[in-house]
């Protein structure tokens, strides 16, 4: 295994999961059978990063446009949805993992929420890494529902518009308790951000592979963080000033 610096690891690791559906017609399998083979991937990763004492995780598991992909696999998506929650609850307990729920929960099914719910409760305290999985989420939309509201909180006076700035609006957002990002992976190829934490992204690190999300092994993982740790952070400012900050 590549060995890895603890002290430069990302605080918080935001991924991608693409490519399950190629993984699985590649195979001549159904969709669905590289969904669950994604599941496979998810439990793996989660532990990995827990194991590494990365505090934070975030999932893109479903997006506010997967909605129109064909009945058939969204249901089977959600089926497999609240079997992961139900199953990994007891194995989250055990890391002392917190879960975390980004979206718009309001178009998921009930029992879905339910589900998603029962684990938030049983979690809430824990104090290890925190997973966040990204459901029904979009960027753009996260962002017009913390613009909305607020204008609410302007018109019925209980802001003055000249309080707004970067910080309130980051307040706003579905992710106010969580870090911007770090390092986001985005596995199959694509390099898109399609939609996935538009704001937070700002200043992260991004890193594409062309393994599929089911094929994404322990060692990819090592080989995206190994990846991270080679690269200089600038944040808009020169390299001879980050280097002088890092030696003070
Ligand atoms: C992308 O593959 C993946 C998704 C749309 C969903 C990710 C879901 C899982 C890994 C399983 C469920 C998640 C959890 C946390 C239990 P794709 O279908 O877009 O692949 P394609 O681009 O090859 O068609």
């Amino acid at each position: 295994m590549m060995e890895l610096d603890p002290t430069r690891l990302p605080r918080h690791l935001a991924i991608i999961m693409d490519g399950n559906g190629r993984w699985a017609q590649e195979r001549m399998l159904k969709r669905i059978v590289g969904h669950q083979r994604g599941v496979e991937t998810v439990r793996m990763v989660v532990e990995q990063v827990s194991q590494l004492g990365i505090p934070y995780l975030t999932l893109f598991a479903f997006s506010a446009e997967n909605w129109s992909r064909p009945p058939a696999e969204v249901r089977a998506l959600m089926a497999l949805l609240k079997r992961f929650v139900r199953s990994e609850t007891s194995r989250m307990m055990r890391h002392d993992i917190r879960f975390n729920v980004i979206g718009n929960r309001a178009e998921l099914p009930d029992e879905i929420n339910q589900a998603l719910n029962e684990t938030l409760a049983k979690t809430a305290a824990n104090r290890g890494m925190v997973l966040t999985l990204a459901l029904s989420y979009g960027g753009r939309q996260e962002i017009t529902h913390a613009a909305a509201r607020i204008a609410r909180e302007v018109a019925a006076g209980t802001l003055r518009p000249d309080q707004v700035d970067e910080r309130l609006l980051a307040q706003y957002l579905d992710t106010a308790d969580l870090p911007d990002p770090d390092f986001l992976i985005r596995t199959s190829g694509e390099m898109r951000i399609s939609n996935f934490l538009l704001w937070q992204l700002a200043y992260t690190e991004l890193y594409y592979t062309d393994i599929n999300w089911p094929d994404f092994t322990i060692t990819e993982l090592y080989r995206a963080l190994s990846d991270f740790q080679a690269r200089e952070r600038r944040f808009g400012k020169t390299s001879a000033q980050i280097q002088l900050t890092q030696r003070s």
